[in-house]
């Protein structure tokens, strides 16, 4: 969502008459678009502002500017910790930033952090950075009202808004007629979009959305992300079956696989609800790859609770796992009333237990890939061996196979569709052989 803001305020700045820098030596505007979800990467963020601060006293002129949700969650506060700083921006400002910078230039430490319920940037057309041309993202909606108890979005991000699906339906034709071949429709839980309650201009749902986009042309891979699972309908996926162009990959976030630790996140669904969406998925979509969000050590999380996890990653043999340890954030639900109790280390060897079993199904359900043969869009040079491409099937599975020389380089076959059969695989790679 970061990545997709920053063509946003890379497009706004660009009609404002400023130019994007290959590197930081030398130009007068650091922007940092910044994510508050856990403290590391908070941490992060301001490790990189102190490196900043050495190139500062070389180059006087340089401003550094703080974006996105952490900007919001820290406001005035982000610049008086953080004195090298000169401005920040919340998610929903961004159209203010020509003239946040102006009086930036004139002296003055601006904090621009007002949240709305309407902003979608939906008239603004993204400067696509550092895209490879064949695949990009679209957002189609904004801001998150669920409340996860452990979840600071919704503080950061603002209300929940869809974008008109008229302007989606034109970047995505826009998109697919300058090449390129794959889009990936985000928002934080994409199962309601056109369905907030004051409805913001959206006539649509996200089926008929999908269904819209994904008729736009066979040859444009459609995904999206993400899903809640409480609201992942039977009717989304009979759309997906309907188009072998929307791709056979599901993120569907479980956060943990115990009742009680649901109920206590707030998440609104048991792990009995999430089971029957996982069958609804094998059976509208058979070859579908599932993918995961899941946190290790919320408060109160017993070893019952942890096994209940556990048990839940070999039910459902997850293909790929985003895992993280809990991390407590001002200002949320579990702030204000859970107590953060599981000690630093136990979430640390909580997080390693279900790190390593998944290394270990993800590493199984690549095995049973050897012998099938996939279409695989095409995205360039293999990072391992110039003789080598890489790209990914409909599932997301990254393929590795040796190219043919007389079809010329990379970029010659670059976002077209290859046949190609898996001979081999690692934990995170498909390796295979064209067809
Ligand atoms: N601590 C750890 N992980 C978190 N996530 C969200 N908030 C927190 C938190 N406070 C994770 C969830 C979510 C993903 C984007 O980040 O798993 O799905
Ligand atoms: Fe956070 Fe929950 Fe919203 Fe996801 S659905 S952004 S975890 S509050």
């Amino acid at each position: 969502m970061n990545f997709a803001d920053s063509e946003v305020v890379a497009s706004i700045l660009e009609k404002a008459g400023y130019q994007l820098c290959g590197e930081i030596e030398g130009c007068d505007f650091v922007l940092i678009n910044t994510c508050a979800i856990r403290d590391n990467a908070e941490q992060r963020v301001r490790h990189r502002v102190r490196e900043l601060r050495a190139m500062q006293g070389r180059h006087k002129r340089l401003r550094i500017g703080i974006l996105g949700c952490m900007a919001e969650r820290l406001q005035d506060r982000l610049m008086a910790e953080e004195d090298n700083v000169s401005f920040v921006c919340g998610p929903d400002a961004y159209r203010r930033l020509p003239e946040l910078i102006a009086q930036v230039r004139q002296g003055q430490k601006v904090a621009e952090v007002e949240l709305s319920t309407s902003e979608t940037y939906a008239d603004i057309e993204p400067v696509r950075l550092g895209s490879n041309g064949i695949s990009s993202y679209i957002s189609i909606m904004r801001g998150c009202q669920n409340y996860c108890a452990y979840c600071v979005v919704p503080y950061t991000r603002g209300r929940e808004r869809s974008r008109d699906p008229q302007t989606i339906i034109d970047e995505a034709r826009a998109l697919f007629d300058r090449g390129y071949r794959e889009v990936t429709l985000l928002g934080q839980n994409v199962n309601s979009y056109g369905l907030s309650p004051d409805r913001q201009g959206a006539q649509v749902a996200f089926p008929e959305l999908m269904d819209r986009v994904a008729s736009i042309d066979p040859a444009l891979r459609v995904r999206f992300a993400t899903s809640h699972p409480k609201d992942l309908s039977d009717e989304l996926l009979q759309v997906m079956s309907a188009h072998t162009n929307i791709c056979r990959c599901i993120h569907l976030p479980v956060q943990s696989g115990s009742n009680r630790m649901l109920k206590l996140m707030n998440r609104k669904y048991t792990v009995e609800w999430y089971l029957d969406r996982v069958d609804a998925i094998r059976r509208y979509l058979p070859d579908c790859s599932i993918t995961t969000d899941v946190i290790a050590g919320f408060s109160t999380e017993t070893l019952e609770d942890h096994q209940a996890t556990l048990d839940l990653f070999r039910r459902v043999r997850y293909d790929y796992a985003y895992m993280f340890k809990y991390s407590l954030r001002e200002g949320t639900y579990a702030w204000k009333h859970l107590a953060d109790d599981i000690p630093e280390e136990e979430k640390t060897r909580r997080l390693n237990e279900i790190i390593a079993l998944q290394g270990q199904i993800a590493l199984e359900n690549n095995r049973q890939e050897v012998g099938r043969e996939y279409e695989v869009l095409v995205e360039g040079e293999s990072h391992r061996s110039k003789e080598q491409l890489f790209g990914r099937n409909s599932q997301n599975k990254v393929l590795v196979f040796d190219r043919i020389p007389a079809e010329g380089g990379p970029e010659a076959v670059s976002g077209t569709y290859r046949r190609v059969r898996v001979t081999d695989c690692t934990a995170a790679t498909l390796l295979g052989k064209l067809v």
